[in-house]
């Protein structure tokens, strides 16, 4: 079986965008790959936050995407920082990447220009440390979006750098994994593109979201005046309802109000009260979910227990030859 990675960013709750984009597709490859899925909370260290901050958000994140779906018997889920193989696989390929390259990083001069006063190493190394969680279990598909391509494509550099440094084919190169056409888009609530939470708190409705916040949220949804002639063109903010329907409602409740719209009847009232209902329905389950799992300790414990174990008898496997290859032998 293929092994794939990824890491999941140790900040943000997950909105209806996450759940029926990407974690959807996480929890289908669960049964179709070697999945290693890691909370990043040693990335996280480039914005110093409080030991109280950087607890509670790895808590959350790991509650959250146990709900949604990913099976740790199925998957290897696992906190970074509970690997210190990886750490020691950021020191080694930290020897072999270069000031330039690293200065190059999109990323890199995008975290500089937004915060000109926390330029420090470990931003510029990101990448490096991106790379270490890649190749410390040799995986060959990486899930990430368009904005993680040149990471990957650095981790092949680092990766194949190493290679030719000990003459030895010992890292296989990492391919971002494209979901493509699978991917289903989630509009937002703000009448524009998708959902994210850049766009606004209000523009996503989060599965941590209690039904009076996704109702509230619904209904300040942006709308237009209403259509002026049969069957025309939807406008985006129109489209947008309609398609969030598309993914919460049944079909039946989506093509009665496609009707209405189409014969210029529709309430705008009507619709978004039924889609926030929808949006009820859809979410209750992963929000008692959620809730449950995070009053409940021991699993959590247990859970990162298991996850550190298993990731770190992979990590282990690769350290040690690498420090083989390196030259670092027992006398
Ligand atoms: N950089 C990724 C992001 O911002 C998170 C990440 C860290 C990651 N290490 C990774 C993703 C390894 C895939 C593989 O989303």
């Amino acid at each position: 079986m293929e092994t794939v990675v990824s890491g999941i960013r140790s900040t943000g709750k997950l909105h209806l965008g996450n759940y029926y984009g990407a974690i959807q597709n996480f929890v289908k490859m669960q049964h179709e790959y070697n999945c290693y899925f890691f909370i990043a909370d040693l990335h996280s260290l480039t914005t110093h936050p409080t030991p109280g901050d950087l607890h509670g958000n790895v808590k959350h994140v790991l509650v959250e995407y146990l709900a949604a779906g990913i099976d740790p018997e199925q998957s290897t889920i696992y906190i970074q920082s509970d690997v210190p193989e990886v750490s020691e696989l950021y020191l080694y390929l930290n020897m072999n990447a270069y000031l330039g390259e690293l200065e190059r990083a999109t990323s890199f001069k995008d975290k500089v220009r937004a915060n000109p006063d926390n330029v420090n190493a470990g931003l510029l190394t990101y990448p490096v440390l991106m790379a270490a969680d890649i190749l410390i279990h040799k995986a060959i598909k990486v899930p990430v979006g368009k904005d993680q391509e040149q990471h990957l494509e650095m981790a092949r550099t680092f990766g194949n750098r190493f290679n030719r440094l000990y003459n030895n084919e010992y890292f296989p190169e990492p391919y971002a994994f494209s979901f493509g056409e699978s991917l289903i888009k989630i509009p937002g609530l703000d009448g524009k593109g998708k959902m994210g939470k850049s766009e606004g708190e209000a523009n996503a409705v989060y599965l941590s979201d209690s039904p009076e916040v996704i109702r509230k949220k619904v209904m300040r949804a942006v709308t237009d005046s209403g259509p002026t002639s049969e069957n025309q063109e939807k406008p985006q903010e129109i489209q947008n309802l309609f398609d969030l329907m598309k993914v919460v409602s049944t079909p039946d409740t989506h093509d009665h109000f496609n009707d209405l719209y189409n014969k210029m009847q529709i309430r705008y009232g009507d619709l978004k009260k039924q889609l926030a209902e929808d949006m009820v329905i859809a979410t209750t389950p992963i929000r008692e979910k959620i809730n449950d799992i995070a009053a409940n300790s021991d699993y959590l414990r247990k859970v990162a227990q298991h996850g550190a174990d298993k990731a770190r008898e992979s990590a282990q496997r690769t350290i040690k030859e690498v420090r083989e290859l390196i030259g670092f032998r027992n006398f």
